[in-house]
């Protein structure tokens, strides 16, 4: 029995997924777990070693503590890059699922992550998945690392951000254990056209169905 309502917010990469979940566990008073720090913190813990992130992780995930999470260096490129290395790695992901689930147990919790709503939680209470063109991604990811349109070379770092992005999606979407999908169940936003705000808007509206 669970103390309180799940609400798994899947979707790929910089897609708002992290914005959205905040929001809407503030307006529903529910505890929020970005998972993607879980497997950025693995990563980390695996760079610092000088390990290559292809090469076994499980070992980092299974001594993964709360302070690992909280480090300052867990939103670069690379190793987001790196995060989705170890992710691809079926004994990483068992390692971390324990930790996804008992952090809802007491009062619920908004998750947000690429498998919160088909292999975390399948009978989470509602299901989202949250998307927008590459583009559109790109360009908010580039904003909010403090990208300014306006400098010569912003085309080429958009082009490239791009890119890595994509490829990103892709292995996410094609690995073996727990890939990318849209769960069933869940509700698909579209954020291309959207702001912040309308999508909580929209989230709420199926939140509350
Ligand atoms: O913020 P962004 O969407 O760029 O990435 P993130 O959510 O922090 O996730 C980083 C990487 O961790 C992803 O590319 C996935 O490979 C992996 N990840 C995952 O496999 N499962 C999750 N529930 C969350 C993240």
């Amino acid at each position: 029995m669970r103390g309180g309502p799940v609400i798994a917010v899947d979707g790929p990469a910089a897609a708002g997924k992290g914005t959205l979940a905040r929001k809407l566990a503030e307006a529903l008073d529910l505890p929020y777990l970005d998972t993607g720090l879980l497997y950025r913190a693995v990563a980390r813990l695996a760079l610092d070693a000088g390990q290559d992130p292809a090469h076994p992780a499980e070992r980092f995930a299974q001594a993964l503590m709360p302070a690992d999470m909280q480090r300052k260096d867990l939103r670069t490129p690379d190793v987001a890059q790196a995060a989705s290395k170890v992710a691809a790695q079926p004994a990483v992901r068992a390692a971390l699922v324990e930790t996804q689930r008992r952090f809802a147990a007491e009062r619920g919790a908004v998750l947000d992550g690429r498998d919160i709503g088909t292999a975390i939680f399948p009978d989470a209470d509602v299901k989202l998945f949250i998307t927008a063109s590459p583009a559109t991604r790109t360009l908010r990811r580039f904003l909010q690392s403090g990208g300014d349109v306006n400098t010569p070379d912003a085309q080429t770092l958009l082009r490239e951000m791009e890119e890595a992005l994509r490829a990103r999606d892709e292995a996410d979407a094609s690995r073996d254990s727990a890939p990318m999908r849209v769960a069933d169940d869940a509700h698909m936003i579209e954020t291309d056209t959207l702001d912040a705000q309308a999508v909580l808007a929209e989230a709420l509206r199926f939140t509350r169905e």
